[in-house]
This record gives C-alpha cells, sequence and structure tokens, in this order.
C-alpha cells in the first residue's frame, strides 16, 4: 500500500499572455502549494477500483472520467485506490489536478514503474505536470513549461476561501477581455521574504475579473479577506472560486478564518501554510 499526499495548488499570480490556435490559453503562473490536500492511498488490485471518503467526497463524480482513475489508465495498471477529498472540487486550487498526480505518485511506487513523460501527463489536465513537481514554480506555455523558482515551501501563513460555487474553466477563459497580457518580469523575487508580498502585489491573476463577473461573490470573499489585520495580499487562485491571502503571522490568519466563519458559516475558511 502507498499512500500520497495532493496539496492544494495555488496560484499566486496568473498571467493569460495569449491563444494557441487549438483555443488553449498560454500563461505565467507562479504557482505553489499548501500544506492541506487531499490523500490519495493505493494498493495492488486485479480490478480498479475508487473509493471517495473526507468531508467533499459527495461532490466526486466515481466514473471513468475521474482524474483518478484516468491516471491509472495512463500507466495501464490496476488497483484499489482511496480518494480522501478534503478540498472543494472545481474551486481553482487543482483539487483534481493534484489527485492525478498523486494517483500517478503512489502507482508508479507501488509498481516500480516510471512516471510517464510530461506530454502523456498532459493529456490528464494542463495543471498535471505542475503537480507533480511541489515547490514553488513558474508555470508557462499551456501549463507544460516548467522551471522551479525553488523546491521549498515559501513559509508565509495563507488563509484559502471558497464561497461555496464552483465555476467552470472553460466559461471563465471564454469571457477573459483581452487574451494577450504582459508576463510576470523575469527577474522574479527570490528569497526577499518581507518584500515578497509586494511585489507579488504588482502581478495579477487575469482569470480574477472574468470569474467575478460570472460568480460576483468572489469579490465578497477578496473584500473579506482583505478587511483582515495583517493580510499582505488578497487574490483569486486559478479559474476560482477560492481566494487566498498572505498573512505575516499565524495568529492573524486563524484570525481572519474565525472572523470569515462567523460571518459566513457556509464558505470554506481554512488556515494553511504556503
Ligand atoms: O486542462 P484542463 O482540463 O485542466 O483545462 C480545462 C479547460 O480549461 C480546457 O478545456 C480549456 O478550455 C481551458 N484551459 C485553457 N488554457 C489552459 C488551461 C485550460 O484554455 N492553459
Amino acid at each position: 500500500m502507498v499512500e500520497v499526499f495532493a496539496p492544494a495548488k495555488v496560484n499566486l499570480s496568473l498571467h493569460v499572455t495569449g491563444q494557441r490556435p487549438d483555443g488553449y490559453h498560454l500563461l505565467d503562473s507562479y504557482v505553489c502549494f499548501a500544506d492541506i490536500g487531499d490523500r490519495v492511498t493505493v494498493a495492488k488490485a486485479d480490478e480498479t477500483s475508487l473509493s471517495v471518503t473526507g468531508p467533499f467526497a459527495k461532490a466526486i463524480p466515481t466514473g471513468a472520467d475521474n482524474l483518478v482513475l484516468r491516471a491509472a489508465e495512463l500507466l495501464g495498471v490496476s488497483a484499489h485506490i482511496t480518494l480522501e477529498k478534503n478540498l472543494p472540487a472545481a474551486a481553482g486550487i487543482g483539487g483534481g489536478s493534484s489527485d492525478a498526480a498523486a494517483t500517478l505518485m503512489a502507482l508508479t511506487d507501488l509498481y516500480n514503474i516510471p512516471v510517464p513523460d510530461r506530454d502523456a501527463v498532459l493529456t490528464l489536465g494542463a495543471d498535471v505536470p505542475v503537480c507533480l513537481m511541489r515547490g514553488q514554480v513558474r508555470m508557462r506555455g499551456i501549463g507544460d513549461d516548467l522551471a522551479y523558482i525553488t523546491e521549498s515551501r515559501m513559509g508565509w501563513p495563507m488563509v484559502l476561501v471558497n464561497p461555496g460555487v464552483s465555476v467552470s474553466t472553460p466559461e471563465v477563459f471564454r469571457r477573459l477581455a483581452r487574451k494577450t497580457n504582459e508576463p510576470m518580469p523575469d527577474d522574479i523575487l527570490e528569497d526577499t521574504y518581507n518584500e515578497f508580498p509586494d511585489w507579488l502585489g504588482h502581478q495579477r491573476n487575469d482569470l480574477e475579473a472574468p470569474a467575478i463577473e460570472l460568480e460576483p461573490v468572489i469579490l465578497d470573499v477578496l473584500d473579506a479577506l482583505r478587511a483582515e489585520t495583517g493580510c499582505r495580499i488578497a487574490r483569486m487562485s486559478g479559474s476560482g472560486a477560492t481566494c487566498f491571502a498572505l498573512f505575516d503571522e499565524d495568529d492573524q490568519a486563524s484570525d481572519a478564518v474565525a472572523a470569515i466563519r462567523d460571518a459566513h458559516p457556509d464558505w470554506w475558511a481554512v488556515v494553511a501554510i504556503s
């Protein structure tokens, strides 16, 4: 039996810099991974099966197009797979992609086989290759051009908030007013801890405006985070609806979660370390 953690993926920035003829968008994104996430467990079996547990289990379809099952199919192996679903689905924090990446890691370990090449992994989803890397990554292309900024965690106290609406990624991309936006500067700020949120403040998530147009409650989430003491930056991750905020101190992050849960008992709000 092998168990692999599937961390939440957070796009600290997400610049849309172009569009390919096949419709996929070119991105320039600063990606990090949190210390919270799902958990994938695999055990050898003659036929593949999937059990989903955890607080968000109900939202997960268990049919053949489930990304965990597609990952097993890509490898051509069978296993009993258990997915502990702690992250909201279709939420912009890579739940499905991170689960698929964790499944690839777990099954290749269980059967002692190699991880497929990046193009094969990309067929599972544009965010699956980055989810195999962890650490802090600059993601370009459609998710296929990947470079570590550093392999370690950032360490900023972070709050993640999801207002309980799921957002269709293709629909958000479709509503994007301008497809060719400025990339991130090439001199990505590294190792200057205290200046990082200010540097990040000059970057963007170009999908934030079209996602807010679709689901105005995302703006309420950002306003609630920005109202909290110590919030250095608040922004949407991926195509939403989850937003993140970075705080100076752990206590400020915990207080923010308590205040947001109090005001919005139906929202998902958690403290994490980035
Ligand atoms: O690759 P994934 O299945 O996660 O993407 C979902 C949808 O999001 C794609 O079908 C596409 O419409 C859109 N997308 C895009 N450009 C990307 C990634 C995703 O247009 N780089």
